[in-house]
């Protein structure tokens, strides 16, 4: 019997929109140069999360951790043929196409940060900027891809996907959520990355 489960803890769940915010505030004020310092910050912000994700993949709950990852390439063209055939196949944790899109978004994001810092500190030519703009372009194309395959998929599976990212729960079977959902790491997670944005300012 199908329940309403946790799914995602709330250290994943405020990464994620901690996450989302800094991106695309980093990205809109990264012109002009009047903007610069709260694009660095916001620049940052990316990287401190993206620690903290890593570090969560290894000692998070369930559905959090990297081995929960579906990346295999069988499965992502089962669940890729299973999608075109009408069943698609449910997965409690991310889907294989998410699983692949969040990984490139989590690689995107440090590259981005990192060439971002050396750019800043002047570190490296020219390029190093071009690199960065680059990286931040292929990134934005990237989460236009996510969003679009977080709708796509809250239709076929007739679930919603975003309210599960700010509640938690989605649907399963009993015993296959997750026990806690880790409230006193979540207002941890909060409050380093104020008072790391604020030590930084
Ligand atoms: C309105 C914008 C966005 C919406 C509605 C959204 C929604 C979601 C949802 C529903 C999931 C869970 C997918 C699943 O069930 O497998 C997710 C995961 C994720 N999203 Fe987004 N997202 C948005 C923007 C972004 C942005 C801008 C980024 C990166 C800059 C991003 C990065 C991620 C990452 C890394 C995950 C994996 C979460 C984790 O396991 O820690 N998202 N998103």
């Amino acid at each position: 019997m199908k329940t309403r489960i946790l799914v995602w803890d709330l250290p994943t769940r405020l990464f994620h929109w901690l996450l989302a915010t800094s991106f695309v505030g980093a990205f809109i004020t990264a012109e002009p140069e009047y903007f610069r310092d709260l694009h660095v910050l916001l620049g940052y912000s990316v990287l401190g999360l993206i620690g903290f994700r890593l570090l969560w993949g290894i000692v998070g709950t369930r559905y959090a951790r990297f081995t929960a990852l579906a990346l295999g390439p069988t499965r992502l063209k089962r669940y890729l043929r299973s999608l075109v055939t009408g069943a698609p196949e449910h997965y409690v944790g991310h889907n294989p196409a998410g699983s692949w899109v969040i990984v490139g978004l989590l690689l995107l994001g440090l590259l981005a940060g990192a060439t971002g810092y050396a750019t800043y500190e002047e570190l490296g030519g020219e390029w190093i900027e071009d690199v960065h703009e680059g990286v931040s372009n292929t990134m934005l194309a990237l989460v236009v891809v996510h969003v679009l395959g977080v709708l796509v998929s809250s239709v076929l599976h007739r679930e919603n996907l975003v309210r599960a990212m700010v509640d938690g729960y989605k649907t399963g079977g009993p015993g296959e959520g997750i026990g806690s959902t880790h409230w006193l790491i979540g207002v941890g997670v909060l409050l380093a990355a104020g008072v790391g944005l604020w030590s930084i300012l």
